[in-house]
């Protein structure tokens, strides 16, 4: 696959050689950000736009620190909600102006499409930093990193889903991902929050069938990595529908302990809610905070790719 130039707008796109080289790329920056040599100074002069229309605060700073490290420089829309696009301006309107003005452009926005919609348009590179409950590639490819980082290897892992997996847009894009590794998928839902259809069979084209659980502790057993999410609250309908699942599979130390290989590790992409207890956190197996740093890495691989 082409990286330099290209939209980043769903997983979909890359192929395992893709992958690799994005992975390879992120361990170069990783060692760039301890010794401060080779990259210094790469994107010098390139300028990225941060649009962001739903809250963030990982993926945005981790952005937007991926940008400075490598001597680029960020601008922003404060306020966004005030914007043209408050006006009635079309997104893809939006796109071509600020194309006009910066190099490349990382968006978030509440609704599936919107950044391709934006992206339509634009003549510089514009990065899906998630829209609505479709996609959030960037995210997925810091938990493939981190999962190889932890591992030396993708392959011959076993992984378990568990929570929303029907609006949690990272576990689609992940799933995307994964299709491409030989790997057993495990999802833990309740019913009515399981994998969506398309992304299931788009996954289910590699033959590997993904087994489904309603009881964590099944989900979990002898799995290598155990990949909790949130209930969006966000995307459901009301808030008593939202109350029916919230609190459905909670991880705590006694649990954790009982039930989880020794080697296993626990990712999230952040914010937990009340998923994983506190108490989780001095226990071996919590990897969350591990794979929040590694955004930075990754997200330098992939400007700098694009860019150069
Ligand atoms: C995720 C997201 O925005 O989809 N967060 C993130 O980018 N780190 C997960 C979530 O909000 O639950």
């Amino acid at each position: 696959m082409k990286f330099t130039g290209s939209h980043i707008l769903e997983a979909k796109q890359f192929d395992r050689k893709g992958i690799e080289e994005l992975l390879k790329r992120a361990t170069e920056m990783d060692d760039f950000l301890i010794e401060k040599k080779d990259f210094a100074g790469l994107l010098a002069g390139k300028v990225m736009a941060s649009l962001f229309y739903e809250p963030s605060t990982r993926t945005r700073l981790s952005f937007e620190t991926a940008m400075l490290r490598l001597g680029g420089t960020v601008t922003t829309a404060a306020n966004i909600e005030m914007s043209s696009l408050k006006k009635g301006e079309t997104l893809s309107d939006t796109g071509k102006v600020i194309s006009s003005y910066v190099d490349v452009i990382v968006m978030r926005h509440p609704q599936n499409g919107s950044v391709a919609q934006l992206a339509s348009k634009a003549s510089v590179p514009v990065i899906n930093a998630g829209d609505g409950a479709n996609q959030h590639p960037t995210q997925a490819l810091l938990d493939l990193y981190t999962i190889q980082k932890k591992f030396g290897s993708i392959d011959g892992k076993t992984i378990t889903l568990v929570g929303d997996l029907k609006y949690g847009r990272t576990v689609h894009s992940l799933l995307e991902y994964l299709k491409h590794f030989k790997v057993s998928v495990r999802a833990v839902s309740p019913k009515a929050l399981c994998i969506p259809d398309e992304v299931l069979s788009h996954f289910e084209e590699s033959g590997v069938k993904v087994e489904c659980f309603e009881n964590l502790a099944e989900g979990v057993n002898g799995a290598d990595v155990v990949y909790m999410t949130r209930i969006q609250e966000e995307r459901f309908e009301n808030t008593n529908e939202y109350l029916k699942y919230k609190g459905v599979y909670v991880l705590n130390a006694d649990f954790v302990k009982k039930t989880f290989n020794k080697n296993a590790i626990i990712l999230h992409p952040l914010p937990r809610i009340d998923e994983i207890a506190g108490d989780v956190d001095d226990l071996s197996q919590a990897y969350y905070f591990e794979q929040v740093r590694n955004g930075v890495p990754v997200r330098m691989a992939l400007l700098s790719m694009i860019l150069c």
